[in-house]
């Protein structure tokens, strides 16, 4: 079934969870895809994900569009969402706008995805009719002005804040919003006060939705975050792999007579 952003919310008023991975390649896309995990997010953690950057800042939309177009076209059913990089939407809503249009034209994927509670950006894009997602609590753009990797909303005002945020990024429009390194118990209070599902990443089992960044999940990356599952050991398969051929290639074991012509 054709994952739409309208699904999602059916799925939330129905009480049944569902699952988003970050995609950047073909392989992951149809994969993941085939697996049923309904959102498939080219996240720009694919920054310091595929990039080799430091955090998610430093990529451009001339970078995660390509990233955007390989899972856009592997994805038969997943809802595919592009994040909008930083500096490509805070200027202005016609900013925001633009740079809306040229991901969703340029990619083919579904939706756009932005950080904060960029209320005016939200309502022109989706006035303009792409659908958003929102992105509250942690948000890894702006980890500078967050002084660093923290939980967020953990003190009243902050919590009441972001759920005041939350209110009006729904109100704006917005299909669904990620909830980023918050409390569990906040996650589950906005999760209730929101009619449009939560997506959450270290907020809790309370999310309407839950999403990984894909290396986390499998266990590609040498470290992962304290909220991700590791669900394989996919770094150490793949040294094991490659330690295996080169002692295969050096002791001429492959090719074998089944490899060559
Ligand atoms: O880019 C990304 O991977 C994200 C997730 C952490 C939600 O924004």
């Amino acid at each position: 079934m054709k994952i739409r952003t309208s699904t999602l919310i059916e799925l939330k008023k129905k009480g049944v969870r569902f699952a988003a991975l970050t995609s950047y390649d073909m392989h992951t896309a149809s994969i993941f895809d085939g697996a049923g995990i309904e959102v498939l997010l080219v996240g720009d953690s694919a920054s310091d994900n595929v990039l080799a950057n430091e955090g998610t800042a430093p990529i451009t939309l001339e970078e995660i569009i390509p990233f955007g177009k390989a899972v856009a076209r592997s994805a038969n059913n997943s809802l595919v969402v592009i994040d909008l990089p930083f500096g490509s939407y805070e200027v202005s809503a016609e900013q925001a706008l633009i740079t809306s249009i040229r991901a969703m034209k340029e990619t083919g994927a579904a939706a756009v995805k932005l950080e904060g509670a960029k209320i005016e950006q939200i309502s022109r894009i989706v006035d303009n009719g792409i659908p958003v997602m929102g992105h509250i609590g942690f948000t890894p753009q702006t980890l500078h002005g967050l002084a660093g990797y923290k939980v967020q909303g953990r003190d009243q005002e902050n919590a009441d804040r972001l759920m005041a945020e939350c209110l009006a990024i729904q109100k704006a429009g917005a299909f669904a919003i990620v909830l980023e390194m918050i409390p569990a118990e906040l996650a589950k209070e906005i999760s209730i006060a929101l009619e449009i599902p939560t997506i959450g990443i270290g907020a809790g089992s309370e999310c309407d939705g839950q999403i990984l960044v894909w290396q986390d999940f499998a266990g590609l990356g040498e470290r992962s975050p304290k909220f991700a599952k590791k669900y394989l050991n996919l770094r150490e398969s793949l040294k094991e792999a490659a330690t295996q051929y080169r002692s295969d290639v050096q002791n001429g074991s492959f090719p074998s007579a089944d490899q060559q012509f």
